[in-house]
């Protein structure tokens, strides 16, 4: 199959357009033919090499963990799918990834794709939507009348956050630069703080929840504006506990752990139009270079949407 590889860590201009062999399925594998898949930060960090610790690569090898496409063949033992049925899906990290044709998961982290999504749309959810899902309806616990602040509400996983808060009733606060705050508050913000000319810590208190998609000083300042038993949860870094109990409040980190059960869910959400998707960028599968530079600028709005196959990308 075409895949776009890597042969070692490295700037954007590492990739190369390679024929590569499809590994074989297991059992409870399903082989998904990728019609789109989407940018995230962990991509060029792990292009980088800034998480070898974490995550060692074999060369030559597939980064990109967001699917959407059609499941062409399955496993002996698959049970929820059968060929030609339209998915999408986060894979697993350790496993070749989707900047490629093909790509093989366990069917476990495998969803059926929201039926009003193209398979462009529906490959910017998986990674970021689910984090933002862990993050709100696994860490913490939105409801509604709830006071939640989102950082970084114009990227990625805050996009989803602002739109999950939204549809759970919370009053939801985001930090983003001024020229984004139109298309957060179309995504639901009720209060947006410019974070270049403002301190969102001398404007926001009382909050039950603080989502950190930043991490450091916004980190730090962010135990300060937390009620009474809120909670901090962050995807950057692990919150100092000592400070956390200082200000009476939890504070969590995670990374995120797939789940096809839970990507149902947060499909049905889509389906009936409670969140949209927000691919603001898109770029083909051989530009995928261009693509990883423009999100390690660390501004993107929204997502960054990759074309794969451009005759079914735009289909539903
Ligand atoms: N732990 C996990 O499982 C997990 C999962 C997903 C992502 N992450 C991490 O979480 C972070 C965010 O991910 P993402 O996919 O949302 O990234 P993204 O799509 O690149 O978005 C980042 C956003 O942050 C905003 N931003 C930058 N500096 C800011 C600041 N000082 N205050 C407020 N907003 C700021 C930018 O908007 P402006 O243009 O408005 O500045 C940009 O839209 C990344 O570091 C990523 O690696 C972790």
């Amino acid at each position: 199959m075409r895949a776009m590889v890597i042969d070692r860590y490295g700037p954007p201009e590492v990739f190369r357009e390679n024929s590569v062999r499809i590994i074989p399925l297991k059992e409870q594998d399903v082989l998904i033919r990728n019609c789109a898949t989407s940018v995230n930060p962990v991509d060029w960090k792990v292009r980088e090499g800034y998480l070898k610790e974490r995550l060692r690569l074999q060369f030559p090898a597939i980064l990109g963990w967001d699917s959407a496409g059609i499941i062409e063949k399955t496993g002996d033992k698959v049970t929820h799918f059968k060929p030609g049925d339209k998915v999408f899906s986060r894979p697993d990290i350790a496993r070749p990834g989707t900047y490629a044709e093909y790509v093989v998961v366990d069917e476990s982290l495998v969803a059926f794709k929201p039926e009003p999504l193209t398979f462009l749309e529906a490959a910017s959810v998986p990674l970021a939507g689910l984090t933002a899902w862990e993050a709100l309806k696994g860490r913490s616990s939105i409801g509604a009348g709830q006071k939640v602040l989102i950082h970084g509400g114009a990227g990625g996983v805050g996009g989803y956050a602002i739109q999950l808060a939204k549809a759970a009733g919370c009053y939801v606060i985001t930090t983003a630069r001024a020229l984004n705050e139109e298309y957060v508050r179309s995504l639901g913000a009720d209060e947006v703080i410019d974070y270049e000319s403002q301190d969102f810590s001398s404007r926001v208190h009382d909050c039950d929840i603080v989502l950190d998609t930043v991490g450091g000083k916004v980190q730090d300042k962010s135990f300060g504006v937390l009620k009474q038993g809120g909670i901090l949860v962050s995807i950057t870094e692990m919150p100092d506990q000592n400070k956390a109990k200082n200000h009476g409040v939890e504070a969590t980190w995670f990374f995120l752990e797939p789940d096809g059960q839970k990507l149902a869910s947060l499909g049905h959400l889509f389906a009936e139009g409670k969140i949209r998707p927000t691919v603001e960028h898109i770029f083909s599968l051989a530009n995928i270079a261009e693509a990883h530079r423009m999100s390690q600028q660390g501004h993107v709005r929204g997502k960054i949407g990759i074309v794969i196959d451009p005759k079914e990308a735009y289909q539903k």
